[in-house]
Order: C-alpha cells, then structure tokens, then sequence
C-alpha cells in the first residue's frame, strides 16, 4: 500500500499563488492511500474510488487518469493490467488537500510497480503538472507538502524553481482542527480572487503583500516559544483573508468560539468559503476547544501537533 498525508495551510493561503510565502504542514493521522492489484492480462489499467462510487479507464479525461498517464511516461512504462483501489479518510473539498495525497499516493503506487522509489520532488512536481491542467493557478504548495512530508515554507519564484523550506520549530504546538461541513472547490474561490485581482491589481498585490510579511513573522513565531504571540499572528492572517473575501460566515463564527474557548490564535485554512479552520491551542485546553467548536457547529474536529525540530533550537539558541 503507498499513501500521502493530507495538509494543513498554517498561514498564507492564497497570497501563495500571487508569489508571497506560505506554511504549511502535513496531518499524519489522516492519509490517502492506494492499493495496486494485478488485473488479468490485456485488462488495461483502471483506477477505483469505492468511497466516491467511482471508477476511471487509464484513457478517461479525468485528473486521476492524466496523473496515472504523466506518471507512466516519466517512468518509461506501458499501461499496465492493473487495478488500483483508493481510499482515503482526508475530507474532501475540506482545504486539507485531498486530491493532491491521493494523487502522491497514485504515483508511488505506479512506481513501486516499475521497482522504482521516487524522490518527493519528483512525486510533487508530477502532481503539479496535473493539478495545473485541471485546476487552473495552483500555487504547488499542496503537492509539495503532501509529497515531502514535512513542514515547510512554500515560495513561488517569477524565473525560478519554488523555494521550499523545511521549518524550524520551537516547541510542540497544538492545534485544534474544525470542519465547517461547507464542501468549497479551491478552483473557484481561486479564480474569483484572480477576476477581482486583476480588476484592481493595486488593491490585492499591496493585501497579498502585508500577509506575505505577516507570514515572515509566522515563521519566526513557530520556531520561538510565546503562545499567545504566534496565536495572535495566526488570528491577524484571518482578517487579512477576511478582507480578501475568501472567508464565511460559519468559518468566521468558528473562529470566534475558538477564541473565546481559550484558543491563543485561529484562523481558516485553505481555499476558504468553507472547509477548515484551525486554532492554536494550548495543550490542556484543547479537548474543550474541540468540544467548543462541535458546539458552535464543527461536523468533525481533529487534534493534530507540530512537534519541535533540531533547526528550532538552532534559531532559539540564536535569538538567546
Ligand atoms: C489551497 O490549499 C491553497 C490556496 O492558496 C491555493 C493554492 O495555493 O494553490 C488557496
């Protein structure tokens, strides 16, 4: 079996595909994964989602089916008579990056049928190329983070390769994670932000900037150790994304709870108009913020944590 985590965006959502840096982390504890089966000979290739009630051929005009067909090109392969069956207890359309796992799950799946072990950004870079012809400007934070494993700073560069970081963490911080239960597409949150930006360029770049230097701070908070300080940054990356229209209702009212619950910070994470929120959260208070936000009208809660690095203690043992 060969799998891939899904992913939190801990700060800088969208700013990201206007080229600003962006955080982001993996959830172990919620994986896709895909199992291969040979299939009798001549059968061809067919790729299974049980859990979705579906099922594409290799030659399907389907995300899956471009990625499996990039994937069996870059290993040299022909298709193959094979059947491979995904599961996944990522949410979808959620903001915790369930197609881009499932689709690092796809690929290491067809390259462990060639032999072969594929390094993450070879697996990222596949998952990019499809993601890029079916969803219009993704920034490529996804599929990095789900392929690499860890987390990471994520920077488009104009004339480069992304900068891809790993980051420095100070201590283990929790968080609490709450589903809104609002199903949102990244593509369209993405593109109605790309109609007003270029309507009033100006306006957005200076807003994508102040939460690129609001995600500057971010970084430096993680790898430190003051709480109620990280929280607060995390809190203001909200309201930045607020103003940038890709917020709700409901993620702002489970915001608020978390807040008022004891969160040291929150935000939504993601695409937005639905999906995730996330808080920070100190660690004895985080089983009544979950219980706090299912109250204010989560449809699932998880706890995750970051724990610390030895780069951390490099940056702390610097700022000493
Ligand atoms: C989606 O997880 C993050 C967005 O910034 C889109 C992207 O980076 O491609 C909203």
């Amino acid at each position: 079996m060969n799998s891939a985590p899904g992913k939190l965006i801990l700060a800088g959502e969208h700013a990201v595909v206007y080229d600003q840096p962006a955080l982001a982390m993996p959830i172990a504890a919620l994986r896709a994964s895909v199992v291969a089966e040979p299939a009798p000979s001549g059968a061809g290739m067919t790729v299974h989602a049980p859990d979705l009630g579906l099922v594409w051929r290799l030659r399907a005009t389907a995300p899956l089916s471009d990625l499996a067909q990039r994937t069996l090109d870059y290993l040299q392969l022909p298709e193959p008579d094979l059947c491979l069956t995904i599961s996944s207890s990522i949410p979808i359309a959620s903001g915790m990056g369930s197609g881009a796992a499932v689709g690092a799950a796809l690929v290491r799946a067809l390259a462990e049928q060639a032999g072969q072990q594929l390094a993450a950004h070879v697996i990222s870079d596949l998952v990019y190329q499809s993601e890029k012809a079916f969803h219009g400007t993704p920034s490529g934070i996804d599929n990095t983070v789900v392929a690499y494993e860890q987390p990471i700073l994520f920077q488009r560069q104009a004339h480069a390769d992304p900068i891809i970081a790993p980051l420095a963490v100070g201590q283990q911080w929790h968080f609490v994670v709450a589903d809104s239960g609002i199903a949102s597409e990244t593509k369209a949150v993405v593109g109605d932000l790309r109609q007003r930006w270029l309507a009033e360029p100006d306006l957005y770049n200076a807003q994508f900037a102040a939460v690129g230097s609001l995600v500057r701070q971010i970084q430096v908070a993680l790898a430190g150790n003051a709480g109620p300080e990280f929280g607060q940054l995390l809190s203001q990356n909200h309201q930045l994304l607020q103003t940038l229209g890709v917020s709700c209702a409901k993620l702002d009212h489970l915001v608020q709870a978390a807040l008022e619950a004891g969160a040291w910070g929150a935000k939504m994470s993601g695409a937005g108009w639905g999906g995730i929120m996330l808080a920070l959260v100190p660690a004895e208070h985080a089983a009544l913020i979950q219980n706090q936000l299912r109250a204010a009208g989560a449809v699932q809660t998880w706890q995750t944590s970051l724990l610390p690095t030895q780069a951390a203690e490099e940056v702390t043992h610097d700022h000493a």
